[in-house]
């Protein structure tokens, strides 16, 4: 699969990164990861654990990605097309404020993404999603419409609802993402956060 590190892209195969994880047993994927602000938080905070960042363009990865630290790693992917490197890998799954193809595809009940989501997870993983208004609101639906239509989709493919709730100017200003920021002082600062589990 194809990584990166500042402008430098590697290839990284399946013993390269079985040797990059050999000392964690939990691994983090954050979906659309954006620039990567995410991922370096997470890692430099929560050392013991390993997290891999994926987004499909690379151009905001340039700065982030360049992070020494050994806990982290950035994966030039597509959602849809997540690497087979990944499979059964990842205890955690988080998805903050999608937009684009990775929305339209956690929108989509026809041909339901989030279940082919079950072969990059371990049993009983985890994921947080993070939706914001504007975003829902260009894709068609309203915030809380969307976040049902999202929901109902992630239930029926096997992952329980733990908790949903409001987030708001104050909650998105201190949640470590870009867009967090910029959609905290944005025309609609209205987010939910959806935590489910993988029956
Ligand atoms: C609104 S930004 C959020 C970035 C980051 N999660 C944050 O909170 O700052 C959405 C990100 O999703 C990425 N994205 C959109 N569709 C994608 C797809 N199909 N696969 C991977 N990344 C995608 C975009 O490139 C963009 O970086």
């Amino acid at each position: 699969m194809e990584t990166i590190q500042g402008r430098t892209s590697h290839e990284l195969n399946f013993n390269g990164l079985t040797e990059r994880l050999a000392d964690y047993n939990q691994i983090l994927l954050d979906l659309g990861t954006g620039d990567g602000r995410f991922v370096c938080r997470m890692a430099g905070q929560q050392q013991n654990r390993f997290f891999i960042g994926v987004d499909a363009c690379r151009e905001n990865l340039r700065a982030n990605s360049r992070s020494k630290l050994p806990n982290a790693l950035f994966v030039i992917a597509s959602a849809q097309a997540l690497p087979q490197e990944l499979n059964g890998l990842a205890s955690h799954v988080t998805i903050n404020f999608p937009w684009g193809s990775l929305l339209e595809s956690l929108l989509s009940s026809e041909d339901s993404w989030v279940s082919r989501l079950l072969s990059v997870t371990r049993p009983f993983a985890g994921m947080d999603i993070h939706l914001n208004a504007e975003a829902l609101v260009t894709a068609g639906w309203t915030l809380e419409s969307g976040a049902d239509q999202i929901e109902g989709i992630v239930n029926a493919a096997g992952w329980k609802t733990k908790s949903r709730s409001w987030m708001d100017t104050h909650l998105l200003c201190s949640f470590p993402t870009t867009w967090a920021k910029r959609l905290a002082f944005g025309r609609d600062p209205r987010a939910i956060h959806l935590n489910v589990q993988k029956g």
